[in-house]
Parts: C-alpha cells; sequence; structure tokens
C-alpha cells in the first residue's frame, strides 16, 4: 500500500511525505531528492535494522558516508551535533550534499539542525522509524538539540524535502516506544478531528495490534493535521500551539522525573488527561468529552494519571509558583472533541484541582 500527502508551505519548499509497508527499499522514491552525496544520521539500535536497506534503495553513483550517534535524549546534545559536523567536513561534503535522517525523533531533530546549519544549509530528508516520529517530529521543521538549561533550547526552523514514512519499521518498535507515537495520534483527534476520533475509538484494538491498514490510515491523518496546522502557521506565531495540547502539564511531568519515569508520548498521555479536566473546571467541555478521552487513552494501553506525583511541585514545574516574575502559563484548553484554544492564563485553584485529580489514587 501507497501514498502520499503534500505539505504545503510557499511553493518552493513544498515537500511530500510518503506512507507505506516497506517503502524503505523503494529507490525511487529518494532518486529525485538527492545528489551524488548523502551523509545518513543514524544510531545502531536502528543501522542495524534497516541501514542495509536505505543504502540498497540510493540510486547508483551516490556516495554515501554515515553516522551513527548515541542512543536516546541524551545523545540529543550540542556535542553530538558537532561531531556530525566534524564528520561531514573530514569527509569533504560539499553544498549540495543531502543529510538523511534515519531514525527516530532524537535523530531526526539532531538530523535536521544539521542539516540547517551544515554550509548554511543543504538538503535534507527524514526517514523516520518510530511512530511518534512519523506523526510529529519528522512533519514541520522544527530541529533542535538539548542544553543542560533546557529541553530543544538550540535549534531552528528547518524543513525536510522529502519525508519517507514506511510503517514496516514499526514491526521492531518495542511496545511501550510504539504506544507513546499512539497517545500523540490521539492528541490530533482531540484538537482537530472530531471523526478521526470516532474512528480512532472504533480501530483502537486494530491500531494496538499493529494492523498496516488502521497504522497507515492513523498516520496519514496525523501528518494531514500537522501539515495544516505548519502550513497555516510554520513559526508557531499562534495556531500551531494547538498541537501542544497536554504537552504544558506533559512537559512538567518530565521535568519531576528526570525524563526517566515516562517517554515523552506517555506524560503527554497523561497531561491529556489533566488538560481534559482543566478544561471541563472551566466550563468550556461537556462531562462526555473528558470521559471519551480518558476512555480512549486507557483502551490504548496509555497511562492517564501519574499518582505518587506532587501537585505542588508539578504547579512549580509548570512555571506557575509565585517565585515567578511574569507568571503566565498558557494552556490548551478543549471545547470539545474536535476543538481546542490557547488560554493566556488559568485560576490557580482550577489548574491545582485539575493536577490533583490525575495524581491522587
Ligand atoms: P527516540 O528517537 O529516542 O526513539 C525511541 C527509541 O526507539 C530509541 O531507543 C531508538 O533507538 C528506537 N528505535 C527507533 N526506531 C526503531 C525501530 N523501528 N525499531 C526498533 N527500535 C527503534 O524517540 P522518539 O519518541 O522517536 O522521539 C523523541 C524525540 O522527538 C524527543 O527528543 C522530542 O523532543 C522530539 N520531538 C520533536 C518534535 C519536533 O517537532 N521536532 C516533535 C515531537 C517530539
Ligand atoms: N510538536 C509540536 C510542533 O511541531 O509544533
Amino acid at each position: 500500500m501507497r501514498d502520499s500527502i503534500t505539505v504545503e508551505l510557499d511553493g518552493a519548499r513544498d515537500y511530500p511525505i510518503f506512507f507505506g509497508s516497506d517503502v524503505l527499499g523503494d529507490a525511487s522514491l529518494i532518486a529525485p531528492y538527492v545528489g551524488g552525496q548523502v551523509f545518513i544520521v543514524t544510531n545502531d539500535v536502528v543501522a542495524n535494522l534497516y541501514l542495509d536497506t536505505l543504502r540498497e534503495s540510493l540510486p547508483t553513483g551516490v556516495r554515501s558516508d554515515v553516522f551513527s550517534m548515541g542512543e536516546g535524549e541524551r545523545a540529543k546534545t550540542i556535542e553530538t551535533y558537532a561531531s556530525i559536523l566534524d564528520a561531514l567536513i573530514e569527509a569533504r561534503h560539499n553544498r549540495t550534499t543531502t543529510v538523511i535522517a534515519l531514525g527516530g525523533g532524537v535523530v531526526g531533530d539532531v538530523a535536521g539542525f544539521v542539516a540547517a546549519t551544515y554550509q548554511r544549509g543543504v538538503g535534507f530528508i527524514q526517514i523516520p522509524t518510530t511512530l511518534l516520529a512519523q506523526v510529529d517530529s519528522s512533519v514541520g521543521g522544527k530541529t533542535a538539540v538539548n542544553h543542560e538549561g533546557g529541553k530543544n533550547l538550540i535549534g531552528a526552523f528547518y524543513q525536510p524535502r522529502l519525508v519517507l514514512a514506511d510503517v514496516a519499521t514499526f514491526r521492531s518498535l518495542p511496545e511501550r516506544e510504539y504506544l507513546a507515537g499512539v497517545a500523540e495520534v490521539i492528541k490530533y483527534g482531540v484538537i482537530a478531528d472530531t471523526e478521526f476520533f470516532a474512528w480512532l475509538e472504533e480501530n483502537v484494538d486494530a491500531l494496538r495490534e499493529r494492523d498496516e491498514t488502521a497504522v497507515i490510515n492513523a498516520v496519514r491523518r496525523s501528518c494531514e493535521i500537522k501539515a495544516d496546522f505548519v502550513r497555516r502557521d510554520e513559526r508557531e506565531q499562534g495556531l500551531r500551539a494547538h498541537l501542544n495540547f497536554g504537552h504544558t502539564f506533559g512537559h512538567a511531568i518530565e521535568k519531576l522525573t528526570d525524563f526517566d519515569r515516562w517517554l515523552h508520548g506517555e506524560a503527554v498521555s497523561i497531561g491529556m488527561g489533566m488538560a481534559m479536566e482543566l478544561s471541563a473546571r472551566l466550563e468550556q467541555v461537556p462531562a462526555d468529552a473528558t470521559e471519551r478521552v480518558h476512555s480512549l487513552l486507557e483502551r490504548a494501553g496509555l497511562p492517564t494519571r501519574a499518582d505518587g506525583l506532587d501537585t505542588g511541585a508539578m504547579i512549580e514545574a509548570m512555571g506557575m509558583d509565585k517565585k515567578v516574575v511574569d507568571g503566565k502559563t498558557r494552556f490548551v484548553v478543549c471545547e470539545g472533541i474536535g476543538s481546542v484554544r490557547v488560554i493566556d492564563e488559568a485560576p490557580g485553584d482550577l489548574v491545582r484541582a485539575s493536577i490533583a485529580s490525575r495524581v491522587t489514587l
């Protein structure tokens, strides 16, 4: 099965996302987007599984070099970024080279920042191999590395020329990683598409079983929704912030647990639960919508509570404690399944109660 959509920007920078099963080995998809050199950024886990297939699918005569970076969020550093630049320079890649990210969101974010800055910007292709990367991080051009002071503090907006989303790569993806991506898929239903949310309610079991037809449909619709936000607000001046539904709470949960206890998508799942509680308390959303979101997340095998976390510490981690001078914390709240809006402030007692309802037994 093969399908594609276009991320529409300004014409010249529009790019396609190809979806399907086993598309990674299809040379005809990559050939139009590369010149004489490519530089593949990956990690050992993904390289062992998919690097040979990718290399075999490159057009004959294309020179490929490979950089295998460290594993996980801890490798998303300025040091890794600098080492990749060293390798590009040492291997004499010129301005016509194309950087290819083969891996999850970590690899994609770092490789994208390399592509954005090497020789003031070279070609970039995303080949995301996690569900989260296919439905979120590979689309939309946010690239970054972390700093001791915080996540994604150094980066650039830089769009790829092509995204190749091969759902067959999920066959090797660990269960927790896969489900963390399902959380972001559910987010798209909540923020933008009532029908898609209802489809997810009907197909959540097939999605959990990684039925390829269901997975391709979920990836496709998620990418369409994300592409539409990016088309309308590429640099997050307003509307794109809707994509952060559940993330204000989720980021605080990740921070408080040293990015160790929950994966990003799991923290977002709990965060979406809290965001629905806040929406209900602000009377923005009918009670049955809150129940439907909680129920779908649970049926998807995702956590919806963070029992043991301290509500006060959460408030502080979200920058809402009174020590913060310019203390406004923005929240994305749900107005009903398929619609959200950003609010600049929320009453502290309601935020506190929303968190407390999801962190105590
Ligand atoms: P990840 O890149 O760490 O990958 C998760 C794990 O899966 C890793 O251990 C990886 O080696 C392994 N893996 C990858 N593909 C595999 C496969 N097919 N089979 C087996 N194992 C595989 O995590 P992620 O969830 O993909 O991405 C998280 C990152 O994405 C974070 O750094 C986050 O900040 C970033 N992100 C960026 C954006 C954006 O818009 N740029 C959006 C969301 C998240
Ligand atoms: N992941 C949020 C965004 O791309 O804007």
